[in-house]
């Protein structure tokens, strides 16, 4: 590949008969390498402890993409670059086996020795993992070796900061890419440019305009055969920690000094230390009963297959939190996500103050909805501006109107996230990564949450959540804006 594309390599993936690699990585793989956007004669080297030989890896993986119709457009990619290796437990020897199979592997196709360690695992088994690796030496190699990291970075502050130990006996921060691939997403990057590239966004977005930000992250799909993992999960471990968090930091941070890695990611985290200590009080749990979509019967959280019937685990968060700093001092933020909601939408709405009324005689003449920017992540990327218009005619009246900017109207479909930091990663770009510190202030922020859970509230199936969430912002002197 030319200077600008990423080094030849041996992608090693950990988990390689996983939902995660089958699902998402393997097609991303077989895409970007049909599509010449990885540099020819680089491999991918799946490792999980079943014994299989390299014909039934290729064999497993055109059959997980049979059903999206891709295998017959990847099966000369997978014969020429899948290979498999058992690792059958985490002792010193199975992973000098897999030492020597990488070895053998890059002699014979003669690659410079760039290796990529992905842990599509769960977190378990991300400690023994890595320590097998750096026990076995493979932590640095003749090229740069890079490890990548899947969600979850810990299930509290105390086990992630011990990841981030075991990771960093063996390897320098500088090689390890913890994936969010909420910052895959083409419209959480814009959210800089949107913000740092428009003069009249920035010199609008802060206390002396903005009355409240409201991120929600909603998804029509329930447990969907997760429930082993999302049991031990919830909705604050697994969409609030990571994803909604780091749509936060990008809302609200400051103008970072440079485009590069470090100047963008120490201004996230400086949002993260100004977060007003949150309290029970801050933060409504739900869980979905039964209910209904689109005239469909929903079976509630607790009827799923693999969830226990008294489950206390939330399938829905709601919060407030402050920002004590200049920008945002006294301006609330709402957050909320939830499984199971009418829609699958995510989206950051600004609502700005209202105008001072002395230009209007009486409340009915400025009856009108407050302006709005609704910044919308997925579906339907793109923006809307709500403002207000005069209704033609001599008696005062307002209305509101909006402006729209539709990402698919001006360039086309949007690339996968994963596609995304993939290449990025293998470029060496760590922009779009999540930083052990970042990991770690996220975690401080939660955790007197996760030590003294609100209790849960239900919801049916299909709705927007708990009433407790309305009282939740209406305890401020807040509404959400409408759904
Ligand atoms: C994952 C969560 O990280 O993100 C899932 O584990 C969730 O529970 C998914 O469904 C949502 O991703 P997206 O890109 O569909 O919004």
């Amino acid at each position: 590949m030319g200077p600008a594309g990423p080094d030849r390599h041996l992608f090693v993936v950990f988990g390689a008969t996983g939902d995660l690699m089958q699902r998402k990585l393997l097609p991303v793989l077989c895409r970007l390498g049909t599509g010449g956007k990885l540099p020819a004669g680089s491999l991918v080297l799946g490792v999980a402890r079943r014994p299989m030989d390299d014909a039934a890896f290729r064999a497993l993986a055109l059959a997980s993409m049979a059903s999206s119709g891709t295998a017959e457009v990847a099966r000369p990619y997978c014969e020429r670059s899948l290979f498999y290796q058992s690792v059958p437990d985490e002792s010193p020897a199975s992973f000098a086996a897999l030492r020597r199979r990488i070895e053998e592997l890059e002699k014979q196709h003669g690659l410079e020795g760039n290796r990529v360690f992905y842990l599509a695992l769960p977190l378990e088994a991300f400690g023994p993992t890595l320590t097998g690796l750096g026990v076995a030496g493979l932590n640095a190699g003749p090229g740069w070796t890079r490890v990548v990291l899947e969600k979850p970075f810990g299930r509290d502050l105390a086990s992630a900061q011990e990841l981030n130990r075991i990771a960093r006996r063996y390897f320098e921060e500088k090689q390890i890419y913890r994936i969010d691939h909420y910052l895959g997403k083409e419209t959480v990057q814009n959210l800089l440019v949107f913000r740092f590239a428009n003069m009249f966004i920035e010199s609008l977005w802060s206390r002396e305009r903005i009355e409240q930000v409201e991120i929600t992250v909603a998804e029509r799909l329930g447990v969907e055969g997760r429930a082993a993992y999302y049991e031990q999960s919830g909705a604050l471990r697994d969409m609030v920690q990571n994803h909604a968090t780091q749509i936060l930091t990008l809302i609200a941070m400051e103008p970072p000094a440079t485009r590069d890695e470090d100047s963008i990611r120490n201004e996230k985290v400086k949002v993260l230390q100004s977060v007003v200590r949150l309290t029970p009080g801050d933060v409504v749990r739900g869980q979905y009963a039964p209910g209904s979509l689109n005239g469909a019967a929903i079976a509630g959280y607790r009827q799923e297959p693999g969830v226990s019937p008294t489950s206390g685990t939330e399938t829905y968060v709601a919060l407030r939190l402050r920002i004590a700093n200049w920008r945002w001092q006294s301006v609330p933020f709402f957050v909320r996500t939830g499984k199971r909601m009418p829609v699958k939408s995510t989206r950051v709405v600004l609502t700005f103050k209202a105008p001072p009324v002395s230009f209007f005689q009486t409340a009915e003449e400025y009856s009108a909805n407050p302006d709005r920017i609704s910044i919308l992540i997925q579906p339907d990327e793109g923006f809307e501006l709500a403002f207000e218009v005069k209704v033609p005619g001599r008696e005062l009246r307002v209305q509101t109107h909006r402006m729209e900017f539709h990402y698919a109207d001006v360039f086309g479909e949007l690339p996968d996230g994963y596609e995304t930091l993939l290449v990025d990663m293998l470029l060496g770009d760590p922009t779009l990564f999540v930083r052990a510190d970042e990991v770690e202030e996220s975690w401080r922020l939660y955790d007197p949450i996760l030590r003294s859970p609100p209790p849960l509230a239900f919801y049916p199936a299909g709705s927007w959540g708990p009433s407790e969430a309305r009282t939740l912002v209406e305890g401020w002197g807040y509404r959400w804006s409408p759904d």
